[in-house]
């Protein structure tokens, strides 16, 4: 769902926030004047282990990140109501594969997630519920369909919490893996989804980020799925990042979408193969 929820819940944040949220509002399928999307040009390696020069690659969209140099990395941590620190890549990947080592936040009602997204509202996410130290929920969506909410497959992971585990995406034409710790867990292939219609295929950037789902000001339907409301005299409550790594399979300088169908092949690639950016 959540992408829709947390811009919802964003939205009521402060203007900084709604900015950020602004450089990926234009939508292509609607506006076939939105600006083309950078690409990443070459494949990188972000260690939060070595602190904030880690950040290069990213934009802080909403709130900031402190450090652990000493083993666990960037921390994202809410203090108090409010607070949602994300990051989000610069550079958007056309199809690839996207790492993400890191320690779920615990807390009640508090989501940590991964989420990649497009222009046109694809999008493919990696939640944690904070109430429950036993696993991990996949889920996707097309050209922003949320007419069901039927995508959803929980995956079961030895206390993410307090151990650091590595969650990917392999992203193609043909079919989306996520793995766990290096094992494949879900396949989603183009055909399966609404004959491709519902299926990731557009530019997406990579977006990580910690908020509360169990807020108040969300909906009964979002605090249930979040485990419940959240306690902010709990806090604080921190998700942490050692590392992420980006390979994008079709690298370039920027993406511009041709037409307004949402289809990866309507995609123009500029600079195709540039490793220079
Ligand atoms: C379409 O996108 C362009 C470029 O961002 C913007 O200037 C324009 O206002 C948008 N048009 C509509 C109808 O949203
Ligand atoms: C939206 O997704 C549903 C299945 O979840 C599908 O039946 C429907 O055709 C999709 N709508 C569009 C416009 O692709
Ligand atoms: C990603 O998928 C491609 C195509 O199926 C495959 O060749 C490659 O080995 C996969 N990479 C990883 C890290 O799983």
């Amino acid at each position: 769902m959540y992408l829709a929820t947390l811009l919802a819940f964003l939205g009521v944040l402060a203007a900084t926030v709604c900015n950020a949220q602004t450089f990926s509002s234009c939508n292509p399928t609607v506006n076939i004047s939105c600006p083309a999307d950078p690409a990443i040009s070459t494949p990188f390696t972000s260690d939060f282990t070595k602190g904030s020069s880690a950040l290069t690659g990213w934009t802080t969209t909403a709130g900031s990140l402190t450090y652990d140099t000493s083993g666990s990395g960037a921390l994202f941590t809410i203090n108090k109501r409010g607070d949602a620190p994300t990051i989000q890549s610069t550079g958007y990947l056309f199809f690839g594969y996207v790492e993400v080592k890191m320690k779920a936040a615990a807390g009640q009602g508090i989501i940590s997630s991964i989420v990649l997204e497009s222009d046109d509202l694809d999008e493919v996410d990696w939640e944690f519920i904070g109430g429950t130290d036993s696993g991990v929920q996949t889920n996707y969506f097309g050209k922003g369909n949320t007419t069901t909410y039927d995508r959803m497959i929980p995956y079961n992971v030895a206390t993410p919490q307090e151990v650091s585990h590595t969650y990917a995406l392999n992203w193609t034409a043909d079919s989306l893996v996520w793995l766990i710790d290096n094992v494949p867990q879900r396949t989603l292939h183009y055909a399966d989804a609404v004959g491709g219609k519902n299926y990731p295929q557009t530019p997406m950037n990579v977006r990580i980020g910690i908020w509360a789902g169990g807020d108040p000001s969300n909906s009964a339907g979002t605090i249930t799925w979040a485990g419940g409301p959240t306690d902010y005299t709990k806090a604080p409550f921190t998700m942490s990042v050692e590392s992420v790594k980006i390979i994008n399979y079709t690298p370039g300088t920027s993406y511009s979408y041709s037409d307004m169908s949402g289809s990866y092949q309507s995609i123009k690639v500029a600079g195709a193969g540039n490793p220079s950016g």
